[in-house]
């Protein structure tokens, strides 16, 4: 086979993450897009993988098991002739700050509801994380096989919750629980729903016929086809055109009504999104003063996230790592711009199927986890040749849990305090500081409690420290700013008005960040303190 040019490899490739509320079948259609891909051969076998960490509470006993594999990171398969790419965002209690950050590194979202349920809280900040980067959002509606909400309905949700305006692929017929198939709009035919018993552990084929057919007819009875052929009439005039351009801009998101266990809507969904999704595309760097192209023969890529293993028998660590430019080859010597060393990307791995491999290659637009013994943090941007390049910070986002921490010993201040800067340092934990206080006591945040423990587990491990871990009540960080007002590096404002349980703090980086314990005091605050901006991203 002919080699592939570095620009056929960018354009063939579609890296992307599911986002998702937990029980809305992410773990169900990965499989299945991986059936597809021909990764697995037959579908149970993620779901096993899955089952057996959420069987037990223990979660050190779910990371011995993982391990520092990055099978539940990146899968990677081929498809039709494109290389596609997903960037797994953990849910459950598995959910935390890196869950955000993964969606730093795909050039597309796939958004994937519950048709019973609609836009539920967790898919809601994953979105806006989406919204933030513009990057497409393509909506696939699961569970069609079941009682759903009506279409419309859904579709009100996607434009009053998200503010995003959408297009219907296609149709379901059938939502209150005798579900009949999807009308699609493009072929301007009916692909029939057949339930075959095998809970879509194989691959299907879709009958289509055509919306007046007699044979759907006597299925679904003549009002119920009226009743579709008028939605569908509605659609078309009143509701949005269909413009790639918005799409791509994240304005506009295409809609696709399916159910993955059941394979219904699966391949149709991703042959469409192959072909809507953009490959790679260019990136600002060095501040917005350069672009760089994904078809530059130099090498670029940016660390978006660091695994700590668990395993005290291994230090290392797993940095994974998105491909901007270029073309990889193992053991590649790349630049690190953060401290101008050289460091060499050896036994770099991806997931293929169940196991992971180690990477001869890698493009543009891929995902690599290196082996770090600990010199890459989050948001090092890794390039070859002269011009040195920086993508910029990663941002960092609100967290939801909040404790003070402090030594059990006071004598091993020393080695607490050094554990608590190198875990915030490589984004496992948010600090804070009290202005006015000194560092008796941190105060930190998360995203996902999950990372109280890796942080109880990881200095009590690795820095030989036992904490004591005190809950508070806070429940959102705001970064501060002002319309008319500069404020000082450093300066935290005195004279606001806020609620008694409000507290300010300076964050790791000396910026100013108010703690609140509702939406009420987060309103209070807005009312009463004019040109007073809060932030939950930090960019
Ligand atoms: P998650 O990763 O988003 O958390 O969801 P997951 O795929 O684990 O799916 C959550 C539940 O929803 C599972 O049921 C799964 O079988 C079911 N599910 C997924 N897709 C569909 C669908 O298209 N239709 C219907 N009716 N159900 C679907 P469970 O009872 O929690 O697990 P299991 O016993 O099926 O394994």
């Amino acid at each position: 086979m002919k080699a592939k040019s570095l620009a056929q490899e960018v354009n063939r490739r579609r890296t992307f993450a599911i986002i998702s509320h937990p029980d809305a079948g992410k773990t169900t259609i990965t499989e299945k897009l991986l059936l597809y891909g021909g990764a697995i051969r037959e579908a149970g076998s993620v779901k096993a993988r899955k089952s057996s960490h959420h069987a037990t509470s223990d979660w050190m006993e779910i990371e011995k098991q993982r391990g520092i594999s990055v099978t539940s990171s990146i899968m990677q398969f081929e498809y039709e002739g494109y290389c596609v790419n997903i960037l797994d965002t953990p849910g459950h209690q598995d959910f935390s700050e890196d869950t955000y950050r993964t969606l730093c590194a795909a050039d597309a979202a796939v958004m994937l509801i519950d048709g019973a349920k609609g836009v539920e809280p967790q898919t809601i900040k994953l979105f806006h994380v989406c919204r933030m980067r513009g990057i497409p959002i393509f909506t696939f509606i699961n569970k069609m096989d079941r009682a759903s909400l009506s279409p419309f309905e859904l579709l009100d949700q996607l434009e009053k919750v998200l503010n995003i305006d959408s297009f219907p692929i296609n149709w379901p017929i059938g939502t209150d629980g005798n579900f009949k198939g999807v009308y699609n709009r493009q072929l301007k035919q009916v692909q029939r729903f057949i339930a075959d018993g095998t809970h879509g552990s194989k691959q299907v084929n879709i009958a289509l016929t055509d919306l007046n057919d007699p044979e759907l007819t006597a299925l679904i009875g003549a009002d119920h086809q009226q009743q579709i052929s008028d939605e569908i009439e509605l659609l078309d005039i009143a509701g949005e055109d269909f413009e790639m351009e918005r799409v791509l801009q994240g304005e506009l998101t295409p809609v696709f009504f399916g159910s993955a266990i059941t394979n219904f809507g699966v391949e149709p969904f991703l042959q469409d999104f192959l072909k809507m999704a953009p490959p790679p595309g260019a990136k600002k760097v060095n501040s917005g003063s350069e672009t760089i192209q994904p078809t530059d023969e130099e090498f670029s890529a940016f660390v978006f996230k660091i695994q700590a293993n668990m395993n005290p028998g291994h230090r290392d660590r797993m940095a994974f790592i998105r491909i901007c430019s270029g073309h990889f080859k193992k053991g590649l010597e790349v630049t690190n711009n953060r401290d101008n060393k050289l460091i060499r990307l050896t036994q770099p791995q991806t997931f293929m199927a169940q196991d992971h491999r180690i990477l001869e290659e890698a493009y543009a637009g891929d995902i690599i986890g290196i082996f770090d013994p600990g010199v890459l943090r989050i948001g090092d941007s890794l390039y070859t040749g002269d011009n040195s390049i920086e993508f910029g910070d990663i941002p960092r986002f609100s967290p939801e849990h909040f404790a003070k921490v402090q030594p059990k010993n006071s004598l091993k201040r020393k080695q607490f305090n050094k554990g608590m800067e190198q875990l915030a340092q490589e984004g496992a934990i948010q600090l804070y500081k009290r202005p006015d206080a000194g560092t008796e006591s941190y105060m930190v945040g998360v995203v996902g409690v999950l990372q109280f423990d890796v942080l109880e587990h990881r200095l009590n491990n690795e820095y030989k420290v036992d904490i004591i871990l005190q809950p508070e009540n806070y429940r959102f960080a705001r970064w501060i700013s002002f319309k008319d007002r500069q404020l000082m590096h450093g300066e935290a404002p005195d004279d606001l008005n806020l609620t008694s349980t409000t507290l300010t703090v300076m964050d790791r980086h000396d910026l100013p960040v108010l703690l609140f314990e509702s939406q009420w005091a987060m309103d209070w605050a807005l009312e009463r303190n004019e040109g007073l901006i809060l932030s939950d991203i930090n960019t």
